[in-house]
């Protein structure tokens, strides 16, 4: 067993009602889901695995990806939407080589879209890290998500 679950694991009895507090001990320590962490819930709690990847799906807290170095979330809210959300994470998937719900392969740039984020005035708008970008243009990404020189 990993240690990590079996350090997670200590204060649950491997019951199904265990299963989505564990994935929430679990995304708090990786940040996302790992995939060998939802077999060792499986196995815990002796239900399948595609059960536990069942409970994970349906709750949108939890990730199947790990965070890159900097999250990017566009809003893809109405106003947003109307105002070029799509074309907005069309041209961050181009500029960064990454797909929406994905992470870059240096672990630098995650992307994916999100419900509005309260500043539908101020579309379309995303929030890197903890700030918002707001009134994002297409000519804007690069200048906003520069790409790191190897
Ligand atoms: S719809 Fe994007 S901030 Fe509200």
């Amino acid at each position: 067993m990993h240690e990590d679950f079996e350090e997670i694991k200590s204060t649950y009895k491997g019951k199904k009602s265990d299963i989505i507090p564990l994935l929430q001990d679990i995304q708090i320590k990786y940040g996302y889901l790992p995939g060998e962490m939802m077999q060792e819930v499986s196995r815990f709690v002796g239900v399948s695995k595609s059960e536990v990847f069942g409970v994970a799906t349906f709750y949108s807290q939890f990730r199947f990806t790990p965070k890159g170095r900097t999250h990017v979330m566009v809003c893809k809210g109405t106003a947003c939407h109307v105002s070029g959300a799509d074309k907005i994470i069309e041209g961050i998937e181009r500029h960064l080589g990454v797909k929406e719900g994905d992470v870059t392969f240096d672990m630098e740039y995650s992307l994916e879209s999100v419900g509005c984020l309260g500043c539908c005035a101020l579309a379309p708008c995303a929030m890197v890290n903890d700030e918002i970008k707001s009134n994002i243009s297409l000519k804007d990404v690069k200048r906003l998500f520069s790409k790191r020189k190897n």
